[in-house]
């Protein structure tokens, strides 16, 4: 019998919690169950899923931006069929193959004129890993500067730079020469680099973990601090590259020009994992320096084929679908309708972010009752109050959010790019319902106990 695709998936329709907890991880099964996020998906199209009981959700949670796009887009697929249909001569690896190239091409011309190579990854964690080594190659020197609450990827280059602890503990030690500063603080970076010992400096442009910003003076200072004291300026766009926040880049709104980029999720089209990281000429001759260093940093996917296909497609279609100028004006319009809710609501303390990265933080409400419900919820876990807000949305309005990090009352959405008024509707009508909830009495803490008694039940079967 030949291999069948939809007979594997009819064999096992609806076993996917069992087989993942058996054979893959049974605690992220206990959670998804625990917060009643069990769900048996069946295809996703657009901004949307759907689930085995015909249920549709909008997906502003999009596989952590990987869905710029939107899934299943008809471009994305037609390119990858007709790449598979060539049969092209994938990762000969002696040799220099033409679809990387032309994909490095197509990526420089929407970069600034300092960034002139491409290195290619499968992941954002293996472009951070890429992007320390070369800055420690470039500058022959070994510290680098990350910020508190940053986020870079769990490898352990990219783990060293990780400004919190939930990820770190029980894997140490961790790599030698990594300081951490404060984000949006340009005394504490400043004081390190005129030491003139740093490699690089590694930022997101906007913090995943909290979606925090810093000003355009902290960037713009440090821009000029890192020149006059050798210091590399590494800018980690994976979550807010390719014009998630409004613009391609998100270090184009502060004005700088980072002299190494990293970036992935949305560069996959959401097919295939894939990562880039652009740096300098310089920067890229320091450690292909000689023959003997030709492969010195490699890896042996890094060229596949179908990556560079998918890359190619993506940024056709972020370009004919106007998706980053679309980006801009749905992330106004979503301005536009949560303002009111900051007013209306006091548990809801402020909305942030740009175009469509965007974070919800929640604090200490003023009066008593709401002070003595949210104090309760806190002492039983930091960021609690979140989860109660994430849970209805989902479960109430079928939308897909998320904590925007551990300990912590921030949630976030990272919607496609592609969605338009309808869904900035649909996500502030729901967020007005939860809240109004939240605030009126203790029907959310009831609900939520219910879903985490009810998943707590089904974890033990
Ligand atoms: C800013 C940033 N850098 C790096 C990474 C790591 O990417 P990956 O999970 O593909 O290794 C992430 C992942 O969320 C990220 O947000």
């Amino acid at each position: 019998m030949g291999f069948e695709l939809k007979d594997i998936l009819t064999q096992y329709s609806g076993q996917n919690f069992s087989l993942y907890s058996e054979h893959i991880n049974p605690q992220l099964v206990r959670v998804l169950r625990t917060i009643g996020f069990d769900k048996f998906y069946t295809h996703g199209e657009g901004a949307y899923l759907y689930d085995a009981d015909g249920n549709e959700y909008l997906d502003f949670l999009s596989g952590f931006g990987v869905f710029a796009l939107g899934r299943s887009h008809p471009t994305i697929k037609k390119a990858l069929h007709e790449a598979l249909e060539a049969d092209l001569p994938n990762l000969i690896q002696l040799d220099a193959a033409l679809l990387p190239g032309v994909a490095a091409k197509t990526i420089l011309e929407h970069c600034h004129d300092g960034l002139e190579r491409v290195f290619f990854t499968n992941s954002g964690a293996e472009s951070v890993e890429a992007a320390i080594k070369f800055a420690r190659a470039a500058t022959s020197r070994q510290r680098v500067i990350y910020a508190d609450h940053a986020f870079h990827g769990l490898t352990y280059g990219a783990l060293s730079a990780n400004g919190g602890q939930d990820f770190k503990t029980g894997f140490g030690p961790f790599l030698p020469g990594f300081t951490q500063v404060q984000f949006n603080d340009i005394n504490s970076v400043a004081a390190e680099l005129k030491k003139q010992d740093v490699a690089a400096v590694l930022l997101e442009p906007i913090q995943g973990k909290g979606v925090n910003m810093a000003s355009l003076e902290y960037f713009s200072e440090l821009s000029d601090i890192c020149k006059t004291t050798g210091t590399l300026l590494i800018i980690d766009e994976v979550q807010t590259g390719l014009g998630r926040t409004g613009k391609l880049w998100a270090h184009e709104h502060y004005g700088i020009r980072p002299d190494i980029v990293t970036i992935s999720k949305a560069l996959s089209g959401g097919f295939m994992p894939v990562g880039a990281m652009i740096c300098s000429k310089e920067i890229s001759n320091s450690v292909y320096s000689s023959m003997d260093r030709a492969v010195v940093h490699s890896s042996t996917f890094k060229n596949n084929q179908l990556a560079m296909v998918a890359i190619l497609a993506t940024l056709h279609v972020i370009q004919e679908e106007n998706l980053v100028e679309n980006a801009r004006l749905t992330g106004l319009a979503f301005e536009k309708a949560l303002a009111p809710l900051v007013d209306k609501y006091e548990l809801l303390q402020e909305v942030r972010g740009l175009g469509l990265m965007i974070g919800f933080e929640f604090g200490k409400p003023k009066s008593f009752a709401l002070k003595t419900k949210f104090q309760l919820l806190e002492k039983a876990r930091t960021g609690l109050f979140s989860q109660l807000i994430v849970g209805p949305l989902f479960t109430r309005h079928k939308i897909l959010t998320q904590v925007a990090g551990d300990a912590m009352n921030v949630v976030k959405i990272l919607p496609p790019l592609v969605i338009g008024q309808k869904e900035v509707d649909k996500f502030s009508e729901a967020l007005d319902d939860v809240l109004h909830i939240a605030h009126k009495g203790n029907k959310l803490i009831v609900d939520f106990s219910s879903t985490l008694l009810k998943g707590a039940l089904k974890s033990k079967k």
